[in-house]
């Protein structure tokens, strides 16, 4: 096994094609060769959401080109890699098939160990590529398609200790940007928005706040906001509408995250108090800075991963790779597309009407 080994990421879950290249360093953080994404906002931006099969056949269309380009930023040539990483999933499964079927191409191709990634392991790994980070850690995993608390006790090692009942947090602001008439995908505009306007003029709800312990849920406040929405008569009262969603969202971060900190600190007796706070949402500054101020004063350390590796990229798949290859932790080549694979296969499945808290 080599010490520094260069390792190839390749991620095409869902709406980002990319491509990475990243070097292992003895006792250090690994450094990002590459980093290449190709977003496909204009492919999807019409429909108001992804739309499964454009997206595979744009992956299909860009991953050669963007792994080109990944090589070529790098300075590395194909013979210098040790390793080839593909998400296989969570995701969806016509996009996730285009990069596992190239990864492992690449692999057989180099004769090089081919390593398979759980998009969610990446997101969760992405800040070791700009911080030193020991297990165990409390992981608050905020994406488009997740919205999770976990206790990461080691590479693989994970236990969830709440989740969405219902929409993902990255899910509740794009269709909240939508409503609002923002073009898809609508996170970063209602942040932005929000900033100019007065979060105290609509009172939102803030589901199973009281109950659940640090499960969530958002469906309710969706309900309100289009409730709202529709009597909305000029940008001024828009601007309110996102300023008072970013507050509420803020208000059941907190509320929630004070909770998975004593669970988290039940669970950890001896150990450092972190916790990292990953996946697309975490790019959220407000989100960022309720979360820093509540970590200071329950004596966790926080830790995010730097903004541009918020959102979808294969650098961190590469991170899960490098980590796995360090450990000789390497798959088969039929390794199968696994669209639901989760980060805790035993925790009890809890979405939908009914769902017992
Ligand atoms: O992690 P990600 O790139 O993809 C998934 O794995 O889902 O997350 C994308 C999500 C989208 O819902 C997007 O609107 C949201 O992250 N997002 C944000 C911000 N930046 C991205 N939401 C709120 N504020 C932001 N600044
Ligand atoms: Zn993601």
């Amino acid at each position: 096994m080599k010490k520094n080994p260069i390792i190839l990421g390749i991620e095409t879950s869902c709406d980002e094609t990319a491509a990475a290249i990243i070097e292992g360093e003895e006792n250090n953080i690994p450094k990002i060769l590459s980093n290449i994404v190709s977003s496909q906002f204009d492919v999807h931006k019409e429909f108001g959401g992804v739309v499964p099969e454009l997206a595979a056949r744009s992956h299909a269309e860009k991953i050669d080109l963007i792994t080109k380009e990944a090589f070529k930023k790098s300075g590395t040539s194909i013979n210098d890699i040790d390793a080839v990483a593909a998400t296989a999933g969570p995701g969806l499964i016509v996009c996730l098939t285009v990069g596992l079927n190239f990864g492992k191409t690449f692999s057989k191709s180099l004769n090089k160990p081919f390593i398979a990634v759980n998009h969610l392991e990446g997101h969760a790994l992405s800040p070791k590529l700009n911080s030193k980070i020991d297990y165990p850690y409390l992981l608050l995993l905020i994406s488009g398609g997740h919205t999770q608390y976990l206790c990461v006790k080691g590479l693989g090692h994970y236990e969830r200790l709440g989740t969405t009942i219902d929409d993902a947090l990255g899910e509740a602001y794009d269709k909240t940007a939508k409503l609002l008439g923002i073009e898809f995908p609508g996170g970063p505009k209602i942040e932005k928005l929000a900033e100019i306007g007065n979060p105290n003029q609509f009172k939102l709800p803030k589901p199973i706040l009281n109950k659940g312990g640090c499960n969530l849920s958002f469906a309710g406040l969706k309900t309100a906001v289009l409730r709202i929405a529709k009597n909305i008569r000029s940008n001024e009262e828009k601007f309110n509408l996102a300023s008072s969603f970013q507050k509420t969202i803020e208000k059941i971060l907190h509320e929630k995250t004070k909770i998975a900190f004593k669970e988290f600190k039940k669970k950890n007796k001896n150990n450092k108090n972190i916790f990292v706070i990953a996946g697309g949402v975490a790019a959220n500054k407000g989100i960022r800075n309720i979360l820093n101020k509540l970590s200071k004063e329950h004596n966790f350390e926080t830790i995010f991963p730097e903004i541009s590796l918020c959102s979808d990229n294969a650098a961190m798949i590469a991170m899960v790779g490098l980590e796995k290859y360090k450990l000789g932790l390497f798959d088969g080549l039929d390794f199968k597309v696994n669209p639901r694979w989760a980060l805790d296969e035993k925790a009890k499945f809890l979405k939908g009407a009914g769902v017992k808290l």
